[in-house]
């Protein structure tokens, strides 16, 4: 069995993101509504949430719903917008008992005005807890967070605000939802699917990528202990040479 202890301090990843797939089929083994799956999705959030600030990881963002997810069935995206609000509320003493800041990135404005209401509280109250940064992806699509940026840089030179000149990556990464966030080093995806599914596009440009054919609701400790260690074996190169890193 994998423990804390196997992990190297120093080269744990400083951001770590996943996408937290398969509640649906999860549910459906078991020959329940894919509302049961959610259900156990949020258990997991919560026993990877506090794994996570204990390890010493610092970014920890989730993808939780997506642009394209608005396009299921209304009562699916209801009850998802349901467990939000419900667990928002129940969660917050398990982020300050962690220090857990809360985050959120992705198009928040178009959540129903409840769970707005519900995020944006909790976001005011761990303000000041510094241990981990917890991003959710909410109503996230890296490909409208691109054109976002696009847009509102393009105003900005058409207002004689920056110069067309001026624009480079550290003008875009100031432009997105993840301005505050550091590059994404690991990105988990669970259920075996082997896609982005249009999440972080720019961020992960470096990340190491690690698929797992475990449903969500079923990822345990164990299973974010050896995605960790595996990635603490990875030599990150960036474009060089292994004798250059050495
Ligand atoms: C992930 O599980 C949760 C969300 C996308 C909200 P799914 O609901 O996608 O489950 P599968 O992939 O259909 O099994
Ligand atoms: C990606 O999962 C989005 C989230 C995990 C929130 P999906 O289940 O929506 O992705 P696809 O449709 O299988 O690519
Ligand atoms: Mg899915």
């Amino acid at each position: 069995m994998n423990s804390k202890n196997e992990l190297i301090e120093e080269r744990l990843p400083k951001h770590l993101a996943i996408i937290m797939d398969g509640n649906g089929r999860w549910a459906k083994e078991k020959g329940k509504l894919r509302v049961f799956g959610h259900e156990h999705g949020v258990k997991t959030v919560r026993l990877i949430t506090e794994k996570c600030a204990e390890i010493g990881i610092k970014y920890l963002t989730l993808y939780a719903f997506s642009t394209e997810n608005w396009k299921r069935p209304k009562i699916e995206v209801e009850t998802l917008m349901r467990l939000l609000v419900s667990s928002l509320k129940r969660e917050l003493p398990l982020l300050h008992k962690n220090d857990i800041k809360l985050n959120a990135i992705g198009n928040i404005e178009s959540l129903p005005a409840r769970a707005l209401k519900e995020l944006n509280e909790v976001i005011a109250k761990t303000a000041e807890n510094k241990t981990m940064t917890l991003t959710l992806a909410l109503s996230y699509g890296a490909r409208e967070e691109i054109k976002n940026a696009v847009q509102c840089i393009s105003a900005k030179v058409k207002n004689n605000i920056i110069s067309l000149e001026s624009i480079d990556e550290t003008i875009i990464n100031n432009h997105l939802y993840t301005r505050n966030l550091p590059d994404v080093d690991l990105l988990i995806r669970t259920s075996g699917e082997h896609r982005i599914s249009n999440f972080l596009l720019w961020q992960i440009a470096y990340a190491e990528l690690y698929f797992i054919d475990v449903f969500w609701p079923d990822f345990s400790e164990q299973h974010l202990l050896e995605a960790i260690k595996n990635y603490q074996h990875r030599e990150r190169r960036f474009g060089k040479t292994s004798e250059q890193l050495n």
